[in-house]
Formats: C-alpha cells, structure tokens, sequence
C-alpha cells in the first residue's frame, strides 16, 4: 500500500479523497482540525509529519477557505493556515524526501484576463484569500522538494459549503433570486478533483526522477459557465421553477471581490498527468440524486 497523510478530514475535498482512494492502491490518513489544529499549532507541524511512522507522501485539503471572513475577520488565521503551514508542510516532506502536493485556488489571478489562465500568465491576488493562497504556493516553491501545487476552481460537493448547495437553499425558499452574471468559471465536482490528484500522486511515485512543474490547473471539464447561468441550471436540474435575476458583482456587494474570470486553463495537467476531468455536469447530476 502507498501511505499518503492528508491535512483536511471533514472539508469537500478532504471527503472525496477518501471515497476515491478505495479500493486503490491508497491508504489515506486523515487528520482533522480536532486531531491537529493547523493554527494553533502550527509550531509543531514539522515535528508531526516528522514522527508519522511510514509515509510515501502528503496532500494538504486543508484551507481557510472561507473568502469573506478572511479579508475582514480573520486574516491572521487564513494567513497561517494558507500562507504559512504548507511551508512547513512542504520542509517536512523535503527532509523525509517525500513528495508534497498541495491544492491552490484561481483566485490568485485577479480575473481581468479575457481568455483561461494559463500557467504562463501572471498572478495578482484577486481578494486577500487569494493573496495568502499565492504567498503559500511561493513559499512551498521555495522549498522546492519533490510534488506540485494544483490550482483549482469552483468546488462542489455533497459536503460542506459550496454555490451549489447555497443556490439549492435559496431556490427552495424563495419565489426569485438574485445571482452575479459577470463571474465566469469551471465548476469542479470535488470527486473528480480527489481522482486527478491521485492520480498525479500515483504518476509522481512511480517516477521519482522526474522533476513535474510546480503548479498546474485541475478544473472541471465541459463549458465554463457564469454564476448565474450556473443557478439557473442547478434550479432547472432538480425540477424548481424558482426565477433567477441577473445582478452584477458591484450589485451584489459581496465583502470579498471575486474574479470575473476564474477560469483555468488545465491543458498542462493533462498533457503530463493523461487526465482530463469529466463534464462538470455530470459530477453536478451525480450530486444532485443523492441532496436534491
Ligand atoms: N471550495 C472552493 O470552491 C475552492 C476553490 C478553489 C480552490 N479551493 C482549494 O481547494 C482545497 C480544498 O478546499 P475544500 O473546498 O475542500 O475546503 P473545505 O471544504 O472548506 O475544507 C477545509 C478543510 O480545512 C481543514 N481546516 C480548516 N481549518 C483548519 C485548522 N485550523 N486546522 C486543521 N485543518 C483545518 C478542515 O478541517 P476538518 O476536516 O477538521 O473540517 C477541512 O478539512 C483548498 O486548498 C482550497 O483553497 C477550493
């Protein structure tokens, strides 16, 4: 068996990657923010991946991750947890010589770009979430040990938080509802998310040699799609006849800006990994017959 120890227990990706790693060659440890919280004790996390017995790698699904408390409530916490902890994850796995592969967001571009964001385009943080996200990527690139950071965007689940379950709770509850129509992205069904990153931890043990690139994109496949085209084929999916309204992003007034272009160009991740993600879609029908 390979033995990979996963930050993050309870959260969407965390979750799928333990669905995803059964009846594999994976034999995932999950460690939760009760177990080890990543803040608190962020002092000690060198030390804790240093004592774990046997282990071939580490992935981090653990984040701050929710955007609008991180800009104005709790940017100390979101910087550890984002910025500082896989710094000291990535220096752990490089003293064990271990690879460490760790998951960043689209938000580190600032989504002015009129076509996909490449690896090649530059980044510039679209809100402060994105900026601890980016100063992680940086500091675990520093280390440069063995393993790569996967950008994603737009996760959805079953679990925990995400737009989809939101827009199905205020479908249900209300007769109209508002969504921003100029924020366009790649929705990614986090099971699908948790079968490319094994995938690229599979590819990346059985090749120690080769050095990988340290950031690829990981999205969903199919259209990208705007926030409110996304409501309103959520809504239609599961037979609501709840109207939708188009608002701008200025209208909405969320306390984090978002960016209007979150969508992530994966072609390098599947040249060298040979995956392509399924059609968001179907993640989205799968998820809807188990919670709609
Ligand atoms: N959600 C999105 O739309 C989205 C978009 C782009 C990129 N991403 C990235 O994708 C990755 C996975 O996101 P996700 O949607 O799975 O996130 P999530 O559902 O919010 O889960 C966050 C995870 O972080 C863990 N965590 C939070 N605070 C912690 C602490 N103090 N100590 C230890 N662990 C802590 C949680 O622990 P427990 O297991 O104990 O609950 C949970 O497993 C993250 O890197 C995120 O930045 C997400």
């Amino acid at each position: 068996m390979t033995c990979i120890l996963v930050f993050g227990k309870n959260g969407q990706l965390a979750t799928a990657l333990a669905e995803a790693s059964v009846g594999t060659e994976f034999q995932l440890e999950f460690v939760s923010s009760f177990e080890f919280n990543l803040i608190k004790q962020a002092a000690d996390i060198q030390e804790y991946i240093a004592n774990e017995a046997s282990i071939d790698g580490v992935i981090n699904a653990s984040a701050y991750t929710n955007v609008d408390k991180a800009e104005m409530q709790a940017p100390e916490e979101a910087w550890v947890l984002n910025a500082l902890a896989p710094e000291k994850m990535a220096k752990a796995c490089k003293a064990r010589n271990i690879p460490f592969f760790h998951v960043s967001t689209e938000s580190v571009f600032d989504g002015e770009s009129s076509t996909p964001y490449t690896l090649n385009c530059v980044v510039n943080p679209a809100n402060f979430y994105g900026l601890t996200k980016l100063e992680g990527e940086r500091l675990v690139q520093a280390v440069n040990g063995a393993g790569a950071i996967f950008r994603t965007s737009w996760v959805f689940s079953n679990t925990g938080d995400n737009f989809v379950k939101i827009i199905l709770g205020l479908a249900k509850k209300y007769n109209t509802i508002r969504v921003v129509h100029d924020q366009i992205g790649l929705p990614t069904f986090a099971p699908d998310l948790a079968n490319a990153l094994l995938t690229a931890a599979r590819y990346t043990l059985a090749n120690p040699a080769k050095k990988l690139d340290p950031v690829y994109h990981i999205a969903g496949g199919g259209m990208s799609i705007s926030r409110y085209d996304f409501a309103k084929y959520i809504i239609q999916s599961v037979g609501l006849k709840t109207k939708v309204e188009p608002i701008s992003s200025q209208q909405f007034a969320a306390i984090a800006p978002r960016p209007h272009n979150a969508v992530l160009d994966t072609g390098s991740f599947t040249s060298t990994f040979g995956v392509d993600l399924p059609d968001w879609k179907i993640g989205l029908k799968h998820m809807l017959s188990k919670v709609g």
